[in-house]
């Protein structure tokens, strides 16, 4: 494949919600009932992107804005962006698609729902995503303990605006 494919970012549309599952679960072992792309479709739909190589969806991601309160009376909170999940199809990878979902996201993160930083989880031993976290200006903020179902540990990641 070569690399310079043309690509496209948009917000996913309500019917292409189990395409997004499918791609999901060939790719990653972090898997999701239905309900829960459509919760994100209707409460995040702008950080709910594909990338489209002609007709085919080659990668999502998926967010969800959380709130963080803070220690301070009266109380206040701030919004935290989560990156649940972001993948691309084999085929697609180094093409600069997953950092264009990337950007696209957290440029809505930010500028749409107001967050303050973004966080997300890695497993481990996913050394290439660490990588492509990394480069995006991601850092390592902790390590939890068995974190996943099958009791590999995560980094929570973290990148401030
Ligand atoms: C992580 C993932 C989304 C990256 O998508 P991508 O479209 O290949 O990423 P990009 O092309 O934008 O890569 C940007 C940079 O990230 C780094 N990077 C990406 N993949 C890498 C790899 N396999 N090894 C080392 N560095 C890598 C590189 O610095 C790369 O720039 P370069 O190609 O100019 O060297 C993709 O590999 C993927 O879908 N992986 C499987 C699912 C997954 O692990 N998701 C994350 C779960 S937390």
């Amino acid at each position: 494949m070569s690399r310079n494919v043309q690509f496209r970012i948009e917000k996913v549309r309500y019917e292409e919600l189990p395409l997004v599952k499918s791609i999901n679960e060939m790719i990653l072992p972090e898997n999701y009932p239905m309900y829960f792309y459509e919760n994100l479709f209707q409460n995040f739909g702008e950080s709910f992107l594909v990338a489209k190589v002609g007709d085919e969806i080659v990668g999502y991601i998926m967010c969800r804005v959380e709130k963080e309160f803070k220690l301070e009376f009266p109380l206040k909170f701030r919004r935290v962006g989560h990156i649940v999940s972001i993948a691309v199809k084999p085929n697609y990878r180094r093409m600069g698609i997953g950092t264009a979902l990337m950007n696209r996201a957290m440029d809505a993160l930010k500028n749409i729902y107001g967050c303050e930083y973004v966080y997300l989880e890695v497993r481990v031993s996913n050394h290439p995503a660490i990588k492509f976290y990394e480069r995006l200006g991601f850092k390592i903020s902790k390590t939890v303990e068995g974190y996943y179902r099958d009791g590999e540990s995560a980094y929570i990641m973290v990148y401030h605006f």
